[in-house]
């Protein structure tokens, strides 16, 4: 007799009895099989298998259409799938904080605080002092006192939204208790797991062979990103509240007034909080935290401080994406020694040449470490690292560890010095250290010469293009970037947008091979299709032009507000050369300067790169920039000069206070400028606006045209 268990009946032989038993086997299975998938990254079937799972299940439900289930994979997953979490936009950005590191740094943030409100050094301004908790920051909306959404920071601008998980953390109230909540109530803090906790869910991981977590924080993060809500509920995550984004009343006007009303709302806040009035108190609390650190039972990265009252922030406002009236003072890095056993080359996107550690793995500040940045052949040269030595390594929060010195005294015996290659490891090109412009000097980094040939630079820079802050393609990480672009599959960034219509007809589509299966193609191109619409500081950002970075790409879209008006003003440079009146144009932009256009010039003026810029314009559509806070006052879009000495606002107020409301402020008048605002003692920029007959306004003047 054959075994009854080889092959499964077919849909149409099965009894309704066996169908229904086969269906409850059916949901458990896949639900079984998505979280280890979603959840683990560590799938126990291969995805033609899965497929199968779910053919199968459809094979039955159409037959029987009356016993699906209310659990069904057909009803549960596939979108969630397909999509992950949905996007919330931030109606206020959740922003970064700037850092302090050293005792310096907190004293010039206080005197900055003082010089901005026109105050003298001895006025006493109040800050509030807080722990900073290492975890992951979160912002929770209430509407008439029920939680409505949570989402994740994401890139500040946009998050993901993670209620259903948030819904499950004991400690976030599902509703705010008391009279005085606001109708509308953004709640921002932090989850983050405690030490316990962390130790007892891994050790439980270990127990059934599940995935280990690094530190807290990675636990916390992979906890609150889990598609399916029961995971994250079996997770201790815990949560402090010290911000908030959209109100549509505030309770106090201080920051220790609205910790204690979302005290009284039910939420947890940190009762370490101190309020503090001098640089001495600030930095006593710093030292304290410090010494109790250890006992806490939970990570933290150093404090935060920031200034009490709310009407000054409000003054205060923001630099780039950290707002001038808070710091976070940093704990020192970690550190710890191990051994070089190699160095390695990376070729970068730019093509420039990396040294890489190679280390014989340590454990620094929780984390295991077996690669670190030696930075370039200068530092290797200053520290006299030699292969074989014993080094400090260092590592502070996110940034890549690095190796800081060495230690003498255990060098072995004939430990060689490292030579730097003078070739690219990847393409054979010459490689060379370029003179800096910007110093002078012989730059300290090499790169390669081989541009357009290094298979190194195209795949660095796909990678760039896929990356988080760029196109944020999911499912198209560096691996597969690597494979299809040795495969030939991938070559520029307009191939992504066409690689589905190629795939399709291929004689070896994706689909077919052996790792790729149907669920994971169609994921992927429809993650590529997600992105066939972007925002044009995202595309800027993406062409990975040197010295573009994210903050550039974004001062550029906020500047030019479409891309045919970027494109128009990089075109008139290109074509005018430095001392072109459009070069100075794209210089005069906030937060830009000639390096920048520099190498706007130098990426449009080459040919292959306008063509490869073309080819991926003819894919995808880039939209204009959005402003966050949309602003419309009698200011808005103008072009402004501020000269000689203001007495009724700081020059670095008056001049946030315009860029507040919509006006770009530059450095030097020109045909351009709309109005130039003249101080007392005001020199040649004022000449030259009564020159070029550009409106001249008194700091009286100015200050009534922006009330209206
Ligand atoms: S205030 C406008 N307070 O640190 C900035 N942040 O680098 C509002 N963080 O993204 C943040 N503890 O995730 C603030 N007591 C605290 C904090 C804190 C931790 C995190 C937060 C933020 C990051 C800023």
């Amino acid at each position: 007799m054959t075994a009854k268990t080889a092959k499964p009946k077919s849909a149409a032989d099965l009894t309704r009895e066996d169908a229904a038993a086969e269906l409850e086997r059916l949901a458990a299975a896949i639900a079984h099989h998505d979280r280890l998938y979603y959840q683990s990254d560590a799938p126990e079937i291969t995805d033609a298998e899965y497929d199968d799972l779910r053919r199968r299940n459809e094979a039955i439900e159409s037959r029987f259409p009356d016993l699906i289930r209310d659990d069904s994979p057909s009803k549960r997953i596939g979108a969630a799938a397909v999509d992950g979490f949905g996007k919330v936009r931030h109606r206020v950005p959740m922003l970064s904080l700037g850092n302090a590191f050293a005792e310096d740094d907190v004293i010039d943030f206080a005197a900055r605080v003082h010089r901005f409100l026109g105050l003298d050094e001895s006025d006493p301004v109040a800050f509030t002092a807080e722990p900073k908790i290492d975890g992951l920051s979160i912002s929770i909306r209430y509407e008439n006192g029920k939680l409505v959404e949570a989402a994740t920071r994401g890139d500040g601008a946009e998050g993901e939204r993670v209620t259903d998980n948030v819904r499950t953390i004991k400690e976030i109230p599902h509703k705010l208790a008391g009279k005085d909540v606001p109708a509308i109530a953004e709640i921002r803090g932090e989850i983050y797991m405690s030490h316990a906790d962390f130790k007892a869910l891994n050790d439980a991981q270990a127990a059934h062979g599940g995935k280990i977590f690094a530190n807290p924080r990675n636990a916390a993060a992979g906890s609150l990103r889990q598609l399916d809500s029961t995971i994250t509920a079996a997770r201790p995550l815990r949560f402090f509240a010290y911000a908030w984004g959209e109100m549509s009343e505030f309770t106090a006007e201080t920051q220790h007034g609205m910790i204690a009303a979302m005290h009284r709302w039910g939420l947890p806040v940190n009762p370490l909080t101190r309020p503090c009035t001098t640089t001495a108190d600030l930095l006593a609390f710093y030292r304290e935290i410090g010494e109790k650190r250890a006992t806490l039972g939970y990570d933290i990265d150093g404090v935060v401080y920031k200034v009490d009252r709310l009407d000054l922030r409000e003054r205060l406002g923001f630099v780039s994406r950290s707002p001038r009236w808070a710091i976070a003072h940093k704990f020192p890095a970690e550190q710890a020694t191990t051994i070089l056993r190699a160095i390695e080359i990376q070729v970068g996107r730019t093509g420039s040449l990396t040294p890489v550690a190679k280390l014989e793995p340590v454990t620094v500040g929780g984390v295991v470490v077996s690669n670190a940045t030696l930075h370039n052949e200068d530092e290797i040269a200053r520290k006299d690292i030699h292969i074989g030595d014993t080094v400090v390594v260092q590592r502070a929060g996110d940034v890549i560890p690095q190796v800081v010195s060495v230690v003498l005294d255990k060098r072995p015996a004939g430990a060689e010095p490292f030579h730097m290659p003078h070739t690219c490891p990847v393409c054979g090109s010459h490689a060379v250290r370029e003179a800096d412009e910007t110093e002078g000097e012989r730059g300290v980094v090499r790169r390669c010469t081989g541009g357009l040939i290094c298979p190194a630079q195209a795949k660095e820079r796909l990678k760039h293009f896929v990356s988080r802050l760029a196109f944020d393609i999911e499912g198209l990480g560096e691996e597969k970037i690597e494979l299809f672009f040795d495969e030939g599959l991938l070559r520029t960034p307009a191939d992504i947008f066409t690689l589905q219509a190629r795939d399709a007809q291929s004689n070896a589509p994706l689909k077919s091979r052996k790792g790729f299966g149907a669920k994971s193609v169609d994921k992927l191109f429809a993650a590529i299709d997600a992105r066939r619409t972007i925002g044009l500081e995202r595309f800027l950002y993406a062409l990975g032009m040197r010295y573009i970075g994210e903050q550039t790409a974004k001062d550029l879209a906020k500047a030019y507000g479409t891309l045919a008006e970027f494109r128009k003003a990089v075109d008139a440079a290109v074509a005018g050369g430095k001392d072109s009146e459009a070069y100075a144009d794209i210089d005069n932009i906030e937060g830009i300067g000639e390096t920048v256009v520099d190498a706007l010039i130098d990426f449009f003026s080459e040919p292959h790169n306008v063509e490869a810029v073309d080819a991926l314009l003819a894919q995808i559509e880039v939209q204009p920039y959005e402003r966050v806070a949309a602003v419309s006052s009698p200011v808005t879009g103008k072009t402004v000069v501020f000269t000689g000495s203001l007495e009724r606002l700081s020059r670095p107020e008056a001049k946030a206070q315009a860029e507040r409301l919509g006006a770009k402020v530059a450095g030097s008048v020109s045909k351009k400028t709309d109005y130039v605002i003249a101080g007392a003692d005001a020199g040649s920029k004022l000449t030259k606006a009564q020159d070029l007959g550009v409106t001249v306004l008194t700091e009286d003047e100015w200050i009534a045209l922006l009330s209206g």
